[in-house]
């Protein structure tokens, strides 16, 4: 066996000294137990070190003489051996014998309930680092279950083409080369980021190549990615206010600050943001359906945006979470197409297929794409490739266009029933907002009632809406509901806007 760990002279001396002090200790060896007997050597050798029972320096029988002491074959007292040396817990000098590691501490642990614990007995919660413990304070509100009535962003998941989807990913999974098992492309597979161009292309009129485009767990990573690469510790970003939590708290964990800029008919109403910090490092928006109110960034405010990024030399984050629903006149081209030099695109695959997907893209500025792939290759390396090949086909075989027509119809069917419903069952005191786009509408309430006590009755009632005042960085917002209807179940509308109009007039 081999000498571990440094040797001084000293040791060296001390071990000689201890020479012939070892003993036999007291291990009962259980021969029928479940533990192979080598694991209740290991383990009795190694608790008694541990617990400082068998001291730094101390010696310890040969392996010789432990098996016959134990009557067992010195099989597994060399077996144990060996792995206590592996790891550390012994050593062997020429002459002393086989020792307890002379560098092995004593092991101090207080118990934990001992630490957190404060002077009047209360237990404390462990120690956190300051940001976490303020997000921790300040909760987002959870996403609702699928099938929860009223649930925001959510996809009709019955409608989703399964016979499709899995036929494609057993083709995908029973070819799966080795070239897609090893470490792969930090943008992702060439093939679907190919697809993701033309499709946002066509589709979006969004200026970019595949080479472009970065492959992420869905938008929050790509929103995670991005704060990372562009922001330092205290640069203010404009927030749409009222807006998206989860994006809010992506940029306030990456340190940012946050300026929240206020949302009219219009979209991000960019005069007062620059009125309130022109020299912010970054704009978040939701220019094609703003969250939560709905609305469409007009024309004016995205050159107004375009023109204060390329003079405060600031980034545009544009997240078009779910522009493909749009239900009446033409689409409305990605804000992307005014400056693809100043944007960063975010797109999801999470509405328009499925949140479990976990899939979305970036389409980073030529320049900033060596940046993201350093950070990106820092977070996560590179995306699993599978599901990535399964979605280029699905998109080039035309099952996602003909999958996002069906769902527009459907949507905006559902849409006009829960709007119709509403104006008939609920209290006159309510308005609805009428956008028409996306898979949810807010309806605003009077400033008296208090919507964060409304969404627990409802919450009580089985429904799952969610409080526009929880959309505002600071109270207080405004009240109001925000209402999924892409994944409602049409037979049950009407009692749950019933259940709704109890609830509200409860309060
Ligand atoms: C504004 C906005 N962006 C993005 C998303 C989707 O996020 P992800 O792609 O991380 O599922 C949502 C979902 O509710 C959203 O409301």
């Amino acid at each position: 066996m081999t000498t571990l760990g440094p040797i001084d002279m000293t040791t060296i001396a001390r071990h000689a000294r201890r020479k012939g002090s070892s003993f036999f200790p007291p291990i009962a060896l259980d021969a029928h137990g479940a533990a192979p007997i080598y694991r209740q050597l290991y383990d009795w050798f190694q608790k008694a070190i541990v617990e400082g029972r068998l001291r730094p320096g101390q010696r310890i029988p040969s392996t010789r003489g432990l098996a016959a002491e134990l009557k067992v074959s010195r099989i597994p007292v060399l077996t144990a051996y060996e792995q206590l040396f592996a790891e550390g817990y012994l050593e062997t000098f020429k002459g002393a014998g086989t020792t307890v590691a002379a560098s092995i501490p004593r092991l101090e642990t207080v118990p934990a309930s001992r630490i957190n614990r404060t002077a009047s007995g209360q237990t404390r919660p462990p120690r956190l680092a300051r940001r976490m413990k303020l997000a921790i304070a300040t909760p987002v509100a959870s996403v609702p279950p699928p099938g929860a009535a009223f649930g925001s962003c959510q996809p009709s998941l019955k409608e989703f083409p399964f016979q499709i989807w899995s036929s494609l990913v057993a083709r995908h999974a029973r070819h799966m080369k080795t070239t897609s098992m090893g470490y792969g492309d930090v943008m992702g597979q060439p093939s679907f980021r190919e697809a993701i161009a033309e499709y946002l292309g066509a589709a979006r009129g969004v200026h970019c190549d595949p080479s472009q485009i970065m492959v992420v767990a869905g938008s929050q990573h790509g929103l995670q990615i991005t704060a990372r690469t562009l922001l330092d510790e205290g640069d203010p970003v404009w927030m749409e206010n009222p807006g998206y939590p989860r994006a809010r708290r992506a940029f306030w964990m990456a340190g940012a600050k946050l300026v929240p800029v206020p949302v009219d008919r219009e979209g991000l109403d960019v005069e007062a943001a620059i009125r309130r910090c022109p020299h912010a490092r970054a704009a978040y928006i939701t220019p094609s359906h703003q969250f939560p109110m709905g609305v469409t960034m007009s024309a004016t405010r995205r050159m107004q945006l375009t023109n204060w990024a390329s003079h405060a030399d600031g980034w545009i984050i544009e997240d078009d979470y779910n522009s493909e629903f749009r239900f009446a006149g033409h689409p409305v081209a990605a804000l992307q197409a005014f400056s693809d030099e100043r944007v960063i695109y975010v797109g999801t695959f999470s509405k328009v297929l499925f949140p479990a997907l976990r899939i979305g893209y970036l389409v980073i500025p030529k320049a900033l794409v060596k940046a993201f792939c350093v950070a990106r290759d820092n977070m996560d390396i590179f995306p699993a490739p599978l599901l990535q090949e399964v979605l280029a086909d699905f998109i080039r075989e035309g099952h996602f266009a003909r999958h996002i027509r069906r769902m527009r119809m459907l949507y905006s069917s559902r849409r006009q029933k829960l709007i119709s419903a509403l104006r008939v069952i609920l209290d006159a005191r309510v308005e609805i907002t009428d956008t028409d786009a996306g898979m949810h509408l807010v309806v605003l309430l009077p400033q008296d009632v208090d919507d964060v006590e409304l969404g627990r009755r409802a919450e009580a009632a089985g429904l799952a809406v969610t409080p526009l005042s929880s959309c505002y960085m600071r109270a207080p917002g405004r009240k109001g509901l925000i209402l999924g209807y892409g994944g409602i179940d049409e037979r049950t509308l009407e009692s749950n806007v019933k259940k709704l109009s109890r609830a509200l007039r409860m309060l």
